[in-house]
């Protein structure tokens, strides 16, 4: 299932959930932001890839694209970014000294990438993506952004949450579930905030705090709209707690089965 639609102003998003066994489903967006020149945040999942691209072209006319913003080299956010390249050949991708890296090991053309050195921001015409660094992250390469024209923030992996059905804002969620979902997928995709120094930790986040986003966009969250302090006072409480354990053999076993019926 993949859909367009837009969740924030100026700001499209390609959003797709990803089932995971026994945990429910995680969601995965990339996003259109509509500047003068105009930005794709990601590529989205290989598996879903027509229907990526017949969202894409729903939203915009590839071609026209100028730049394809990469959070990180995961690929759950590379997946279709060959196919993007070829169909958009003004457009450059925006990545760091050690992303670039991570696509030379690929065999990504390198000659396509705009390396965003550090304290640049991406001058995207009518506006600049101004790079953040966010709360926590499962790639040491991420890079999320704050659009200077809406004060939309892109939180890359951060504010991620497992869910049990789709919803078109993470306000729409019953609040239990979504810090249910915010804290268990942030233990497991950031473990190390298990052993985190939850002082540094709430350095960071006030951090975010203080761009004081009009919304959150995340690539595994909908789109969270006015909700920033309970994003970070829910996530304030992810650290210090352990990391956990994960599933046998046997039980993963049998939650695909159960999945499955
Ligand atoms: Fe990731
Ligand atoms: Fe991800």
């Amino acid at each position: 299932m993949l859909g367009a639609r837009q969740v924030a102003p100026d700001t499209t998003c390609l959003e797709s959930y990803f089932p995971l066994p026994g945990l429910g489903m995680l969601p995965v967006n990339a996003f259109v932001i509509a500047a003068q020149q105009p930005v794709l945040v990601d590529t989205g999942l290989s598996m879903l890839r027509d229907d990526f691209l017949a969202a894409l072209a729903e939203t915009i006319d590839p071609s026209t694209l100028r730049w394809i913003w990469l959070s990180h080299m995961d690929a759950d956010h590379l997946g279709n970014l060959q196919q993007i390249l070829d169909l958009a050949p003004e457009a450059k991708i925006v990545t760091n000294f050690l992303g670039m890296g991570k696509m030379a090991l690929r065999e990504f053309d390198l000659s396509r990438v705009h390396l965003l050195e550090p304290g640049a921001t991406l001058d995207a015409g009518d506006r600049e993506l101004f790079p953040v660094k966010p709360a926590y992250y499962d790639a040491p390469e991420t890079i999320g952004f704050v659009d200077t024209r809406t004060r939309v923030l892109f939180s890359a992996d951060a504010f991620g949450a497992l869910m049990q059905a789709p919803a078109e804002e993470a306000a729409a969620i019953r609040p239990e579930a979504l810090r249910d979902g915010l804290t268990t997928w942030a233990a497991i995709d950031a473990p190390w905030l298990g052993v985190a120094n939850p002082e540094a930790f709430g350095r960071a986040l006030a951090g975010i705090r203080r761009f004081d986003p009009t919304a959150i966009i995340s690539g595994h969250l909908p789109v969270a709209i006015g909700m920033t302090d309970r994003l970070l006072e829910t996530l304030s409480g992810a650290v210090g707690r352990g990391t956990p354990a994960a599933p046998d053999h046997d039980s993963i076993e049998q939650l695909m089965a159960r999945d499955a019926a």
